[in-house]
């Protein structure tokens, strides 16, 4: 019987301190998340310092409950992995130097993960059949990707936005109708009560191939809610929310289930903090019923930042050999995918 590899995984790229023990790259032993979402609140969004400050006071504490959860000894496992970027360069960096630190310590390989890798790769655990090729629709605060998911290491981009990622404009759209932060799921949670469609001035260029852009749906929103104000009417925002919600999302589940007829592939999978969205998750479902693929929906825990995922990644890169980094490991805030 081959020997289980264990994976210590740290994420700190945004506002979550995360840590998890990961088991053969398919199993969760531990998943710690330490939010600041409710710091952060108070300033309508993330801001950078107050994110690294709370990473640090953090870090250790979750890394130790990591631990403990997952009931190993710090020495049981066989790899550090971490999150290197993209994010925010102050909070990575607080996860990079502590991985840094306890790989040294522990004498165990640090393994480097690029966050959106591990979006991607939180399916797995969640799939224990899932396997590649497949493709698969990122949508978080950063990134909207439509990838060829070609092998455990190995993607291919076929689709991004021009201009704003789709949660950013979520995010916009939250703060446009005074919705607190984080605005997607307040969005998501109004637009479940919107009832009719408002025809927002906008125009996607659907020749584009598999690209996306959302600063025209972003001004659209802007431009309606200050006519109306200018007016003195009331922005319904229930509605506003659905017709936005819809604009936004329709055309990345034509998008993906495009992308799937013409690779010849029949697996779809969302990863990305937009994918707890149940919008996407109803109406992707029945898209993909319709078409005859089968359709992979991370649990929406794992759907926004987590280490879970960082350690999945982390598994892969080490079990092939990929992204094995030193301490001259730094954070890569603009990491590309
Ligand atoms: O993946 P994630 O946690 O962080 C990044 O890597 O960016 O994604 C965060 C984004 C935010 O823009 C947040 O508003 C959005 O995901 N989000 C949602 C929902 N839950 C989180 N957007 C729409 N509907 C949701 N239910
Ligand atoms: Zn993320």
């Amino acid at each position: 019987m081959e020997k289980d590899v264990i994976i210590l995984a740290i994420e700190s790229s945004c506002d979550e301190t995360c840590a998890a023990v990961i088991k053969n790259g398919r199993e969760v032993l531990s998943n710690v998340i330490y939010s600041q979402i409710d710091i952060h609140k108070a300033y309508g969004g993330v801001v950078p310092e107050i994110a690294s400050r709370n990473h640090i006071l953090k870090i250790d504490e979750v890394v130790q409950k990591a631990v403990r959860d997952a009931d190993i000894d710090l020495n049981d496992i066989d790899a550090v992995a971490v999150t290197y970027g993209a994010g925010l360069v102050g909070a990575l960096l607080v996860g990079v130097s502590y991985a840094k630190a306890l790989s040294y310590a522990l004498n165990k390989p640090l393994i480097k993960v690029n966050h959106i890798y591990g979006h991607i790769s939180a399916n797995y655990v969640a799939h224990k059949e899932l396997s590649p090729p497949y493709i698969c629709l990122v949508v978080s605060g950063g990134h909207t990707l439509i990838v060829e998911v070609k092998d455990y290491i190995t993607h291919n981009l076929i689709g991004t936005t021009v201009d704003d990622a789709v949660g950013e404009a979520f995010d916009k759209v939250a703060r446009v109708i005074g919705l607190n932060y984080p605005g997607g799921p307040n969005v998501d949670r109004l637009s479940k009560k919107g009832k009719n469609i408002i025809p927002l001035k906008i125009k996607f260029n659907e020749s584009d191939g598999y690209n996306v852009s959302y600063s025209g749906l972003k001004t659209a929103v802007i431009n309606y809610v200050h006519n109306l104000e200018q007016k003195g009417e009331q922005v319904n925002k229930e509605d506003l929310c659905l017709s936005f919600t819809k604009s936004a999302l329709d055309i990345l589940i034509k998008k993906s289930i495009l992308a799937c007829k013409e690779k010849g592939l029949n697996k779809l999978s969302i990863a990305g903090g937009v994918a707890a969205n149940d919008y996407l998750r109803e109406n992707l479902s029945a898209a993909c019923v319709k078409e005859n693929i089968t359709l992979y929906l991370p649990p929406k825990n794992l759907c926004t930042d987590n280490a879970v995922m960082i350690g999945v990644r982390g598994y892969y890169n080490y079990i092939n050999n990929v992204d094995i980094a030193d301490n001259k490991l730094n954070a890569t805030p603009n990491l590309s995918f």
